[in-house]
């Protein structure tokens, strides 16, 4: 056994895109020859319907003590909240995420030939497609949410609330020193597109809130170790502005918490909407990949969600176990994967509704996993 996964399907779409992430991953594993041992769990709201409880028993362990990594659908779904719980909605992963200390939460934005993009052709005809190639890396454990986590579910709901926001000047360097050193990962990788320079980007709103001054502050202590890698510093709201005006300016953008859930739906649009974009939460020890999507009710039974931000994250995945144990099949798994995934959407292929096409989740996964072991 090369590695142990924990797969968490949960809710509405998360199972359907699962199914085909691990269909992905055992036949890459066969061509790359890899073996995996996969435990699934059942979670979620929908879970909690019928159990009273949000994941089976042994799910937080078995992530904790015994995966490798653990592979993640989505979790959320309408009415089946308990008021009793946290005022968040997704707290299978807020327990994965601060339980296992995953403070990363990269997302990378790339937008592959023959995707369309999410915007109207105006807005387009500004950049060609091979200007998309970034990634943000968002803290994620600190800021809004961490008040969210540790602040009990108000009975008595008032007409006033204060969301506390914690950012601290570990939190901000790690993530930070992170981010660097993505960037120097990225620099020293083959197959990045032409035209694109190594930069790091500070994301925040330090001009309005001291938590944010103190990660810029943080940002520009940091980038003193790093001195040749050029940086760039922006507003958040100027950010949404030059992000679409400018993709290709680009490379690693690092933001505090609730800036980066924000500006990372944005960047999703660039790279054919959420139904492409894949996710990785990091942490010394552990990692866990997710599409960046929800668990899309409205599209849930359907059989027509996108499993392409599932296969990516799968991808993401690989190459994290590669760079972790320094196994070369891992890496070339995931260059796999990614390929494969790059040459369906250049070539005529099917496609989900998402993407204009009519294809089934099953269809576009199978296509994919041909060009996988051809
Ligand atoms: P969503 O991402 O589930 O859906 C937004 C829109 O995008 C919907 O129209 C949906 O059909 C479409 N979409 C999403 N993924 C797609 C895919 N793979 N293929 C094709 N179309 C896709 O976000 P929404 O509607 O805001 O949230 C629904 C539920 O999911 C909520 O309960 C929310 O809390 C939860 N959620 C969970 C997340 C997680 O587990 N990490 C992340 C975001 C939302
Ligand atoms: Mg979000």
């Amino acid at each position: 056994m090369n590695a142990k996964i924990v797969a968490l399907g949960g809710d509405g779409i998360g199972p359907e895109v699962m199914e085909e992430g691990l269909r992905v991953l055992s036949a890459v594993g066969e061509v790359a020859g890899l073996e995996f041992d996969v435990r699934n769990f059942k979670c979620g709201w929908q879970y909690f319907q019928d159990h009273t409880r949000l994941w089976e028993e042994g799910t937080f362990e078995a992530c904790k003590e015994w995966a490798d990594a653990i592979l993640f659908g989505a979790v959320g779904w309408p009415g089946a909240r308990p008021k009793t719980w946290g005022t968040y909605d997704g707290s299978v992963i807020l327990d994965l995420r601060y339980g296992l200390e995953l403070y990363a939460n990269i997302r990378p934005v790339r937008l592959l030939p023959g995707v369309p993009i999410m915007l109207n052709k105006k807005q387009v005809e500004a950049w060609a497609p091979d200007d998309v190639d970034l990634v943000i890396v968002r803290e994620n454990l600190e800021d809004l949410y961490f008040g969210a986590i540790s602040t009990p579910y108000p009975t008595d709901m008032t007409d006033v609330q204060v969301d506390e926001r914690t950012t601290s000047r570990k939190g901000s360097t790690r993530i930070i020193r992170f981010a660097f050193e993505e960037a120097i990962r990225r620099a020293g990788k083959a197959g990045r597109r032409k035209g694109h320079s190594s930069s790091v980007t500070c994301v925040d709103k330090s001009n309005a809130f001291p938590g944010c001054a103190l990660f810029r502050d943080v940002f520009e202590k940091v980038a003193k170790e790093f001195k040749r890698m050029p940086t760039m510093k922006y507003y958040v709201d100027a950010f949404q502005l030059a992000l679409l005006q400018d993709p290709a300016r680009f490379d690693v953008v690092v933001t505090p918490n609730f800036i980066g859930d924000i500006v990372t739906d944005l960047a999703a649009l660039l790279q054919g909407g959420l139904g492409m974009a894949p996710s990785a939460n990091i942490g010394d020890k552990k990692a866990l990949f997710e599409p960046v999507h929800g668990s899309a009710p409205d599209i849930t039974g359907k059989g027509i969600a996108n499993p392409t931000g599932m296969i990516l994250s799968v991808g993401m995945m690989l190459g994290w176990l590669g760079q972790r144990s320094g196994d070369k099949r891992f890496t070339k798994a995931s260059e796999l994967v990614n390929s494969a995934v790059a040459e369906h959407y250049a070539s005529p292929g099917p496609k989900t509704p998402d993407l204009g096409g009519k294809a089934t989740t099953n269809e576009v996964a199978g296509a994919i996993i041909k060009l996988i072991t051809h």
